[in-house]
């Protein structure tokens, strides 16, 4: 397979420069090892495992499906405690933390202190100019249309505008799924990109094959942003949440049926394995970047 070589590559030792979302209560040990051994970097959110056996279990089970790297994600002032589910996964050996829900400084020392990465998912130039200032070693741009708590500003502006004022590499996030999506994310200036919506609808998403069946189905007019679920600004499949006033309590059932995505949908044509979908966006981008090579 072909990849494509940028700073983001070289600095997590991946052979394409796409991360696989951290997406709660949808990636799992199978979707993240899929991503990881396709070249790009899964990544696992910390919440989906409520013990530190069952996320000892996760880790073992990846470090048998993959010998590529594999990422953790940090919810900094989310719902459920990390400061034990960190050191167990820098004790396994994981190497790069995203945060996300809070600033990344209380994570940073810590991974440093064991020779890791942090990149902090960020929405804002303030909330990029405060990660950079407590050290993190990349930002994440969440742009508007991101599946899960979206940002606000279009990618086309975000990404340029905080290349421009930190001196952080950036990769970028929010309705990306495409080899040109990718290629034009590039071409702004990012790193490498985040793609979360569309791997919902893979073989290895583990998630009722209904919500799957709904990325594929579901039109950006279907996505509704709410801050109402998670008391975050969130976006979601509006089908799934209709009727619901708030999100249920902690650890509820009735989590699996709220289901989140970006408008990224437009480009979900059918259920993949998501190698396929990766391997897709690499042919892709080699083919834009030849078309563009030509132009004068
Ligand atoms: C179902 C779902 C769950 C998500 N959960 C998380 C999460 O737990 N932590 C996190 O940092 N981001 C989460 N996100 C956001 C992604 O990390 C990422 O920013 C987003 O999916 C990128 O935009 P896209 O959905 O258009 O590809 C989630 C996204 C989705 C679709």
């Amino acid at each position: 397979m072909a990849g494509i070589r940028t700073g983001l590559t070289e600095m997590l030792g991946i052979k394409v420069p796409v991360i696989g979302a951290p997406m709660f209560l949808v990636a799992f040990e199978e979707l993240v090892a899929a991503v990881s051994n396709a070249g790009g970097l899964g990544t696992l959110a910390l919440p989906n495992y409520r013990t530190l056996d069952d996320l000892d279990q996760a880790l073992a089970t990846l470090d048998s499906a993959t010998d590529r790297p594999f990422g953790v994600n940090i919810h900094v002032s989310g719902r459920f405690p990390w400061s034990q589910q960190l050191e167990l996964c820098l004790d396994r050996g994981v190497r790069c933390f995203i945060t996300s829900l809070g600033a990344p400084a209380p994570v940073i020392d810590r991974v440093h202190a064991r020779g890791g990465l942090v990149f902090a998912e960020v929405v804002s130039l303030e909330q990029a100019v405060r990660a950079e200032g407590s050290g993190a070693d990349g930002l994440i741009a969440v742009a508007r249309g991101a599946g899960g708590h979206g940002g606000v500003l279009p990618l086309m502006v975000l990404v340029p505008y905080l290349k421009e004022h930190t001196s952080l590499p950036v990769v970028a996030a929010g309705g990306i799924s495409t080899g040109r999506q990718m290629a034009a994310a590039l071409a702004l200036g990012a790193w490498g990109v985040v793609t979360g919506t569309r791997l919902v609808a893979t073989v290895e998403a583990r998630v009722a094959e209904a919500y799957k069946q709904a990325v594929v189905a579901s039109g950006p007019g279907d996505i509704v942003v709410t801050d109402r679920i998670t008391g975050n600004r969130a976006s979601w499949i509006a089908r799934s949440i209709e009727g619901v006033e708030s999100g249920p309590s902690i650890g509820s059932r009735r989590w699996l049926d709220l289901w989140s995505a970006g408008v990224s949908v437009a480009q979900a044509d059918a259920v993949k394995p998501a190698a396929t979908i990766i391997n897709d966006m690499v042919d892709e981008f080699h083919g834009v970047v030849n078309q563009f090579s030509k132009l004068q």
